[in-house]
């Protein structure tokens, strides 16, 4: 079965070519990062305009890199939520656009989901229950997924942990988006040089990160023009933190739902120290915390795809009354 994934709830359009379940033929992902640096974050305005300007590209490029046809395809799966509603709008019409005119299947994919089922390309769906971590832009949330159903056990109460690197970032100039210059910056820093509180909070499988980033931009005031000396120790400190509290909240979440597999997705899984640490962590318990290969951990239409082919077997599918939730929720 060839199943064609479309993604672009965010800054970047995507087209992907999945064969069976795990054959990933092309995984094209365009991005309009670049035209939103100058505004220091995303402009939804601009996000949609690239997707509706690329898609057609994106279409073509997937088609021929996999060396498939629109024929061969038996199944669109598309992201529809949550996201930017233009931006998801792009993707949802040209899907729709798709399905009808050449008569395929169509079904809607949750990208929150699909962050974490991006590590099924790699591995087989654990057989039991198991854990499920979202560290994104936009979302930070602990999953226990019971007998197939997604049920929130622990979120952020404030920002995300993306959204607090990319604002930290910013607070220090170094341009956006601020988590994979943050990573950089802090490989060479001193991460004891600057302590923090760790937030405390009711259940401790939720985090908060707006603390943090306040206690950031009195340090950065403070400094007063010896910045530039310090960024590197800014950078290794406050990783240093929020990786801690993240996977100590991903410790009790796996001791308290007695979880085997824990699936991991997200951009902030890129994260070299966290990458780290997880995997610690799933020595020191043993664990198995599978985190997606790089190029799978930010926005991309392999894993929509990846997730659709599931729910298809599973018998689901969405007519021509699908559309984009911006909101939607596990
Ligand atoms: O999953 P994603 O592509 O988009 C959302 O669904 O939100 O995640 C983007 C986020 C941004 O906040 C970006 O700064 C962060 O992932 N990010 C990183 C790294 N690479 C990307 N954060 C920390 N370290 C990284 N290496
Ligand atoms: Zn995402």
């Amino acid at each position: 079965m060839i199943t064609l994934g479309i993604e672009t709830s965010c800054d970047e359009t995507s087209c992907a070519i999945l064969e069976g379940e795990q054959n990933l033929l092309s995984n094209i992902i365009s991005s309009s990062l670049n035209r939103h640096k100058p505004y220091g974050g995303i402009v939804p305005e601009i996000a949609s305009r690239h997707s509706l300007e690329n898609i057609q590209i994106v279409f073509d490029e997937a088609l021929k890199k996999a060396k498939k046809k629109i024929s061969d395809i038996d199944l669109i799966s598309v992201t529809y939520g949550p996201g930017l509603i233009g931006s998801l709008l792009v993707g949802v019409s040209f899907a729709k656009a798709l399905s009808f005119s050449n008569k395929i299947p169509l079904v809607g994919v949750n990208h929150l989901i699909a962050h974490m089922e991006a590590n099924l390309i790699e591995h087989s769906r654990p057989k039991g229950d198991y854990l499920g971590v979202v560290v994104s832009g936009g979302h930070s949330m602990l999953l226990h997924c019971k007998k197939g159903q997604y049920q929130k056990i622990g979120t952020t109460i404030d920002d995300a942990i993306g959204e607090a690197y990319d604002k930290v970032a910013k607070l220090m100039g170094l341009g956006y988006p601020g988590g994979p210059i943050m990573d950089r910056l802090a490989r060479e820093g001193d991460p004891h040089c600057y302590r923090f509180t760790k937030p405390k909070l009711k259940s401790s499988l939720d985090f908060s990160f707006s603390g943090i980033k306040t206690a950031m931009l009195y340090l950065i005031r403070d400094l007063n023009g010896k910045l530039e000396s310090e960024k590197n120790h800014l950078a290794a400190s406050f990783q240093h933190n929020v990786t801690e509290w993240i996977v100590l909240a991903v410790e009790e979440a796996i001791k308290k739902t007695n979880s085997k597999h824990v699936l991991v997705g997200g951009g902030v899984s890129a994260n070299s120290l966290l990458r780290t640490k997880l995997q610690d962590l799933g020595k020191k318990l043993s664990v198995d915390i599978w985190i997606p290969p790089l190029a799978l951990t930010l926005d991309n239409a392999g894993m929509i795809a990846r997730v659709g082919y599931d729910l298809y077997k599973n018998k689901q599918s969405v007519g021509m009354d699908l559309t984009a939730k911006p909101n939607l929720s596990i």
